[in-house]
C-alpha cells in the first residue's frame, strides 16, 4: 500500500473512531495529577439528533487533542516503525510491544490476559493510539524493568514512555557478548549489538539505568534529576504533538534555543568555546569518537569500515578504503572484526547519537560514556589523550 492510501485509510479509520465515540477514554493517569489539570470529564462525541446541519455545528470533543496527536510521530502510520513488518503481514510479539498500541496493552495485561509479551502476533496498522496512554490499568503498572535488569517505579502515564523509550539493550549485553575475549582481537563471533532507537528513557536515568558500556573503575552519573518543573517526560514534552517547548526551559536557562542551553563553565570538547549548547560538546565528541572507531578498525583490527545510518546494521566492511559499503554478491558486508574493545567503543557511540534528545536527557552521562570510550580506544592507537583536550 502507498504512503499515500495508508494516510487515507488512517484519516477513514480516525472518522469511524469518532463515529463509535472512541474519544470517550478514560483521563490520563497523570504522573503528578496535582498539576495536570485534566480532571474534567471527557465526554464522548455523539451525532446530532436531526439534520441537514453544517459540519461546523458538530461539536467534537477532543479535538485539539486528536489534532495534535495525529500530526505527530506517534500517529504516522506510514513511517517505518510501524510499517517495518508490512511483508510479514503481522509484528512479531517481542516488537509489537513497542510498535503498535495493542501489542503494548497486552504487554502489560491491559487487555484482561496476564500481562507479557504478547502470546500471538499483532497485526499490522498500528500506532501509539489513544488507549496506549489513556488506559485506566496503566496506574496499576508500578514498575518498568530495563533491559539492564534494573526494575524502575514509575507512576502513571510515564509507565508507557519508559516502557518504549528504553531501548533493547544495556551495558551488560556487551558485557556479556565481550566476557573474556583478549581486548585487541578481531573475532568472528562478534556481531554489533544495536541499543535501538529513540532510547531517551534510558538515557535520563543514566548509570543508574545501566544502559551504555560503563568502563570497569569508572563512576557514571544517575539519573538526570534537573530540577523539578522538568523532571518527567510529560513536563518537557507536550504529550500529543510530543514537542519540547522553550518558553518554560527560559525561566531558568538564559538561551534562544533549546539546541542552544548551557550551563556548563567547562569545555568538554576542547574546543574553548563555552557560549555554544552543551549539545554541541557532546556531538563534537560523538566526531571524535567515530574517528578513532575508524581508525582502530583499520589499524588494529585490520579491517577498515565504514558507517551507514541508513542501513541496519549500520557499520560495514570497507576492505578497499573507498570510503564505500563493500558488497558480496549484491548485498552490503556487515563488519565482521569486532574486538571487545572496538565493540564495546561503537556500541557507546550508538547509544548517545540514538538519542537526539541526550544532551536534555542527561548530558552527563553522555559525555562521560564518550570520553571513556575515546580513552579506551585511543591506548593501542597510541593517541595522546590528554593532547585531546576533551573534558570528562
Ligand atoms: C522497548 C521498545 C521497543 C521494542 C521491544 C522494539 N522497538 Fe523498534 N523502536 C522502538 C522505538 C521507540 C522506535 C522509534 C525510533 C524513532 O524512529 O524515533 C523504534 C524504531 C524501530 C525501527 C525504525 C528505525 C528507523 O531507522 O527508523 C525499526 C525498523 C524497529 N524499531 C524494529 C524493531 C524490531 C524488528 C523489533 C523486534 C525484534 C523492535 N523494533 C522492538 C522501540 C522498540
Ligand atoms: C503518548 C501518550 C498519549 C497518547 C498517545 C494520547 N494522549 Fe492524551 N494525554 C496524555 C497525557 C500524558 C495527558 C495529560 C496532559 C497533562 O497532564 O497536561 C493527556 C491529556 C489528554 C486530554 C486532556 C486535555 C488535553 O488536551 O491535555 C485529552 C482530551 C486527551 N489527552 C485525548 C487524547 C486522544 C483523543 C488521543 C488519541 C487521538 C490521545 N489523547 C493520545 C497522553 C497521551
Ligand atoms: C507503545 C510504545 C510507545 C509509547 C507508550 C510511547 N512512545 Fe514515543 N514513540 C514510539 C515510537 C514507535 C516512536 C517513533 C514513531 C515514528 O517514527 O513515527 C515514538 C516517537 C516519539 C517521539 C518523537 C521522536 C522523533 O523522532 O520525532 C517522542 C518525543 C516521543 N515518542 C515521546 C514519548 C513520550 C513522552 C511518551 C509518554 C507520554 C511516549 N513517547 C510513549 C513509541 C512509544
Ligand atoms: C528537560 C526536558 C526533557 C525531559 C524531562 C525529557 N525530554 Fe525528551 N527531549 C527533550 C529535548 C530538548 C529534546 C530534543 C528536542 C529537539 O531537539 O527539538 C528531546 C527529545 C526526545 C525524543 C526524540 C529524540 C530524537 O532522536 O529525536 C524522544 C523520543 C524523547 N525526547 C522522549 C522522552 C522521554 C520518553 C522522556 C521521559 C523519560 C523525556 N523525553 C524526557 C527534553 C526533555
Ligand atoms: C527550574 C529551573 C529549570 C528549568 C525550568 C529548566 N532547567 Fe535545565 N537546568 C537547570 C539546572 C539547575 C541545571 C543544572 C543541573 C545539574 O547540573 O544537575 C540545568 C541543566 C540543563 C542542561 C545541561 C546544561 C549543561 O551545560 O550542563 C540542559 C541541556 C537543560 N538544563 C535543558 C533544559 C530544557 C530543555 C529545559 C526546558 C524544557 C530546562 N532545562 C528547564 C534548571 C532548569
Amino acid at each position: 500500500m502507498s504512503a499515500k492510501k495508508l494516510c487515507s485509510a488512517k484519516i477513514f479509520i480516525l472518522a469511524i473512531g469518532l463515529a463509535l465515540g472512541w474519544t470517550a477514554m478514560p483521563q490520563p493517569v497523570s504522573a503528578q495529577s496535582s498539576d495536570s489539570g485534566t480532571e474534567e470529564a471527557v465526554t464522548p462525541f455523539v451525532l446530532p439528533k436531526v439534520g441537514p446541519f453544517h459540519p461546523e455545528d458538530i461539536e467534537i470533543k477532543n479535538s485539539k487533542a486528536i489534532t495534535d496527536w495525529y500530526r505527530s510521530a506517534h500517529a504516522d502510520a506510514a513511517s517505518e516503525a510501524f510499517r517495518h513488518w508490512d511483508a510479514d503481514e503481522e509484528i512479531r510479539p517481542v516488537c509489537a510491544v513497542c510498535h503498535s498500541g495493542e501489542g503494548f496493552r497486552a504487554f502489560h495485561g491491559l487487555d484482561g490476559n496476564a500481562p507479557g509479551i504478547p502470546a500471538e502476533p499483532v497485526s499490522v496498522g498500528g500506532v501509539v493510539d489513544c488507549g496506549t496512554c489513556h488506559n485506566a490499568g496503566l496506574s496499576e503498572v508500578k514498575e518498568v524493568t530495563f533491559p539492564s535488569g534494573l526494575r524502575h517505579p514509575v507512576e502513571g502515564v510515564e509507565a508507557a514512555c519508559m516502557t518504549c523509550h528504553q531501548g533493547r539493550t544495556a551495558g551488560v549485553t556487551v558485557e556479556e557478548a565481550i566476557a573474556g575475549k583478549p581486548e585487541d582481537t578481531a573475532d568472528p563471533d562478534l556481531r554489533f549489538i544495536n541499543p535501538h532507537y529513540a532510547t531517551a528513557a534510558a538515557s535520563w536515568l543514566g548509570g543508574y539505568g545501566g544502559s551504555g558500556y560503563q568502563y570497569p573503575g569508572k563512576d557514571y552519573s544517575g539519573r538526570f534529576f534537573h530540577a523539578r518543573p522538568v523532571s518527567t517526560c510529560n513536563s518537557c514534552h507536550e504529550p500529543h504533538t510530543l514537542e519540547v517547548s522553550l518558553e518554560p526551559c527560559q525561566t531558568c536557562h538564559q538561551t534562544d534555543s533549546l539546541q542552544a542551553i548551557r550551563i556548563a563553565r567547562q569545555s568538554y570538547d576542547g574546543s574553548g568555546d563555552v557560549a555554544k549548547g552543551i549539545r554541541s560538546d557532546i556531538e563534537a565528541n560523538t566526531v571524535t569518537l567515530m574517528e578513532l572507531v575508524r581508525r582502530y578498525a583499520d589499524e588494529v583490527a585490520q579491517t577498515p569500515m565504514v558507517y551507514d545510518g541508513g542501513m541496519y546494521p549500520y557499520f560495514f566492511a570497507d576492505a578497499n578504503r573507498d570510503g564505500r559499503t563493500d558488497e558480496a554478491d549484491g548485498k552490503p558486508v556487515a563488519y565482521a572484526s569486532w574486538t571487545p574493545r572496538l565493540l564495546r567503543a561503537a556500541y557507546n557511540w550508538k547509544l548517545v547519537t540514538a538519542d537526539g534528545g541526550a544532551f536534555a536527557h542527561n548530558p552527563y552521562y553522555a559525555l562521560e560514556l564518550l570520553y571513556d570510550s575515546i580513552a579506551d580506544i585511543a591506548g593501542p592507537l597510541g593517541v595522546d589523550v590528554p593532547g585531546l583536550k576533551i573534558l570528562r
